[in-house]
This record gives C-alpha cells, structure tokens and sequence, in this order.
C-alpha cells in the first residue's frame, strides 16, 4: 500500500480547501461578491462588521473641508507622516476627517479618501503594463444601447478566449469604514471634492455611471478591493473602489469575462471565444447557484429580477440546469470527502471528469481553474498521461485567465505539463496488483517520486 506522508495528506486537503478560499466566485452566504451592480445597492456584508467608535477629534461637517492636515487627528502609526508620505505627482492628504483624507493622482486619474498608509501602499502599486499583448485593442468592442439593460458592450470582431477586454485603476478608491459611516451629505461633498481633482474627461466618465449622485453611483457600481492582504489589516484595507469603464458591462449569470482584482488593477478577460455582436458581460451573483437563488439574490439584494439568458431559459431546461448544479455540488462534496477518507483510494478518476463535463455543460467557463487544477492532479495520481495533460493544459489557461499570469497553481500545472512523470502526483493512487511484488519492483523503479515539498504551491499542487 502507497500510504501518502502527512505532509502530502495536508496538500491534498489543501487543493481543496485553498483553491476554493482563492477563488474568486463569490459565497452566497457570505455575500462577498465584490461586485456592486450598476442599478442595484451595496452588498450588506461589505459594510465592516466593527463600526469604529466616534472619535472625540473627528471634526464636525463643515462646508469647508480644507483645513490643513492636522496630525493630531492621527492615529499614532499614521503620525510617522514621512513613512507614508506619497512621492509626486501625487497631492495630498487634504480635507481629512478624523484619519481618513483625500489623495489624488490626476496623471493617472486616480482620487483616493482614505488613510495615510493605504494610500502610500495604493500609490506603490505597480500600473498595468500598456505592452501585455493580451489586452486588445478598444475597437474591438463599441458601446451600444441593450434592450432592457441601458448601454452596454459589444465585440465588433471575434474576442478569443483569454484576450483580455481592459485592465483599468479605479477613479475613486474609498476606505470602507467613513463610506459607511459618514452622512450622506459628507460623503457627497468629499467625493464630489475627489472627482473635481481629476482630468474632465474622467469626471464624464464617472458621472456617466448609474446612480442619482455621486455616493449613490460608489454604492452601486464598486467593487471591494483590499490594499493589504494581512488578514490582520482587513477592516483597515477595505475599500470601495470604482471602475466607470467597467461599470459599462452588464450582468450574465453565464458570463463570457471573468475579473480579477490584483493590488488595484481590475482586469477583465474572456472566458470563451465571443462572436462579434455579442454582448460582453459579467456575472454579479454567484453562478453556481440554483435558478430560485439567483432569483431570490438578485431580487432582494441587488433589487431586479434575473433576466439572464440562463435564467429566461423554458422551464425544462432551467430544471436540467439546477440539476446539473446540484450535481455539481454533490460531487465537489463527493470528492472532497473521499480525498479525506482512507488516503483517498475510493476516488475515481472519471468523478474528475464528469465535473469538467458539467461545467462546460453549465456553461460555467468563467470559473473552470479548480475544476481543471483538480481533473488534472486526479488523472495524474491514477496514471492516466493522456487526460491528465489535457487537463493540465486547460488549468494553465483557466488559471492564468482567473488569477493571473505569475500564479504560482499555473506554474505547478506548466511543471506537470514539461515532466508528468517526475510531477508529485504522477501514480501516487496507482496500486500495485494484489499478491504480486508490484509495490517492491515500483519503488525499485522509483515510479513514486515526489518532488521536495518546497516545490509544492500554497494549494498544495
Ligand atoms: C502588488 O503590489 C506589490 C507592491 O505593492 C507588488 O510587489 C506586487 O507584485 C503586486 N502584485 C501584482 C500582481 O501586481
Ligand atoms: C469596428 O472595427 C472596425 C475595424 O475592424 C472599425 O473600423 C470600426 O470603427 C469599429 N467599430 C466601432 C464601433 O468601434
Ligand atoms: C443620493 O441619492 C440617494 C439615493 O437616491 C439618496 O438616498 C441620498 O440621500 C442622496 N444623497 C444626497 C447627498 O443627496
Ligand atoms: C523543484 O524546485 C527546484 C528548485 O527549487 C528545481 O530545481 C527542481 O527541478 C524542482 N523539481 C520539481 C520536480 O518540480
């Protein structure tokens, strides 16, 4: 009997677990969708669950927003003013309430209400490179009206799975915490403040957007966007941030893009190849989820119906598609389960494969990462070369189009794809036929390798 070494064992566990944590779909539940959609309300669970207690120096609301900086104001880590001073062209801090102040980069297009050291750290970030050659160019898509949706995009040509539609930076970059805590007249007044800081054209752009003023179009058109991945600093790096160009794609529960938000760079790259006419679009809900779900959380959340095309489908097939999802679910849980269970030896490759077939079935194509990642590790383990490098070869993709070009799963995924054999998983499941001296003449054969466990991705891949 193979028997995995713990550390193996943990791994395993871990593809599970972690790739799903990484994972951009939103939970349900937990309403963490990032995305606010461009005619609906805030997601409940992005207010912070810790109000922060009044401050006896938080100013009152004043017309005037321009006092000076006033470090007494600060939080003793922010009084430290040089180490977050921000290098030019950035301006700021100004108009600053309590710890939270206004930055802007108007070269950039970019305004910031926020604190001192969130905005260093944004004002570090690298921008999106105008050489990837993925990003294709904007006559590739033209905006158009869409019955019963407003103004939309469309591709005037051919979008090839993987090409990427925009990399954007937000224009208004706002800390969680005064976004809801202060009076809706303090925050009009400071964003409005924000905005006049940048370029006209920018501010045309941002006003374009849904919504009755400038805080009712931050509710609805933001997307949650952390300046600091320490779980430690979360209540303090959540941000509300706003991307006016793509706020111009509206909502699919069957998207053909997938975003990713990296530092503050969205990015929005086709899930499949897009036929010119066809609208671009985003999904704001959590795709897998059941058609009376959907329903029900775009209706009570966001507060309009799922008009979809998945959710316009005849009644039949909306039943065949929850059936699928369900599936879905089940076997996810399924397979989960039995990695855990008894070394995992009650798996069987084909469950790896039938949720790769459900997906696409589902046309689920914006989320596939896991569920190519998982397909490929399962064949290798039971030694089926073909299906795990064909399956390899779709993680890579799926990968890089959901997480990003330096994903260190992608970079295990491309190791499996040069040396399968040499790759941690290849056979580790493979058992050696009973009562014959298989086990003895393999590890001779040294079929079992495992490469160190350094080599090894957080997901355990
Ligand atoms: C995010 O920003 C940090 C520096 O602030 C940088 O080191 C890192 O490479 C950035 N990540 C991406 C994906 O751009
Ligand atoms: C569509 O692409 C063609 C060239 O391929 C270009 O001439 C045209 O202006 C584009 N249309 C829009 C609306 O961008
Ligand atoms: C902005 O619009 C929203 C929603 O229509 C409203 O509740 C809010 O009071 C308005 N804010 C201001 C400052 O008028
Ligand atoms: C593991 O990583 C080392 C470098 O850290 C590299 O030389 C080696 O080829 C890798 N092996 C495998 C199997 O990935």
């Amino acid at each position: 009997m193979y028997l995995l070494d713990p550390i193996l064992l943990t791994s395993l566990s871990l593809i599970f677990g972690l790739v799903h944590s990484q994972d951009p779909i939103p939970n349900p539940e937990k309403c963490l969708q990032p995305l606010i959609p461009s005619n609906q309300q805030i997601c409940p669970s992005l207010l912070p669950k810790r109000l922060p207690t009044p401050q006896n120096n938080q100013k009152p609301l004043q017309d005037d927003f321009n006092h000076p900086y006033d470090h007494s104001n600060l939080d003793d880590e922010f009084a430290l003013d040089d180490e977050y001073h921000l290098p030019p062209p950035w301006h700021g801090p100004t108009s600053c309430i309590s710890s939270y102040c206004l930055y802007s980069n108007p070269s950039l297009s970019i305004s910031l209400f926020t604190t001192p050291k969130n905005a260093y750290l944004t004002s570090q970030f690298p921008l999106p490179s105008p050489k990837n050659r993925k990003v294709i160019s904007p006559s590739s898509f033209y905006e158009a009206q869409i019955p019963g949706k407003g103004i939309g995009l469309i591709a005037n040509r051919t979008i090839h799975k993987g090409e990427i539609i925009m990399q954007r930076i937000p224009t208004l970059l706002i800390q969680a915490i005064p976004h809801s805590t202060y009076s809706d007249r303090t925050k009009e007044t400071l964003y409005k403040k924000a905005l006049e800081l940048l370029p006209e054209d920018t501010q045309q752009k941002f006003m374009r957007q849904y919504g009755n003023n400038i805080t009712a179009k931050v509710d609805k058109n933001s997307f949650r966007m952390l300046t600091d991945h320490d779980p430690k600093a979360e209540g303090e790096s959540e941000h509300f941030a706003v991307f006016p160009d793509v706020s111009r794609i509206n909502h699919d529960c069957r998207p053909n893009l997938h975003y990713r938000l990296q530092n503050h760079t969205h990015t929005t790259v086709a899930v499949r190849d897009i036929s010119p006419g066809e609208e671009l679009t985003l999904s704001y809900i959590y795709g897998q989820s059941l058609y009376s779900t959907r329903q029900a959380h775009l209706q009570q959340i966001w507060g309009f119906p799922c008009t979809c095309s998945q959710c316009s489908l005849p009644s039949l097939l909306s039943q065949a598609s929850d059936a699928r999802i369900r599936e879905i679910r089940n076997l996810e849980k399924e397979i989960e389960e039995k990695m855990a269970r008894n070394n995992g030896i009650e798996i069987k490759p084909e469950m790896a494969g039938r949720l790769v077939k459900l997906y696409l079935d589902e046309r689920l194509e914006a989320y596939m990462a896991p569920t190519y990642t998982r397909a490929a590790l399962i064949y290798s383990m039971f030694g089926d070369e073909a299906k795990a490098m064909e399956y390899a070869k779709e993680a890579v993709e799926a990968l890089e189009r959901e997480h990003g070009e330096d994903n260190g799963d992608a970079e295990s995924m491309k190791e499996m794809l040069r040396n399968l054999k040499g790759h941690w998983s290849w056979r580790i499941k493979v058992r050696p036929p009973l009562g014959s001296s298989g086990e003895a003449k393999e590890k001779k054969k040294g079929t079992v390798r495992r490469a160190p466990v350094a080599n090894r991705t957080k997901s355990g891949i």
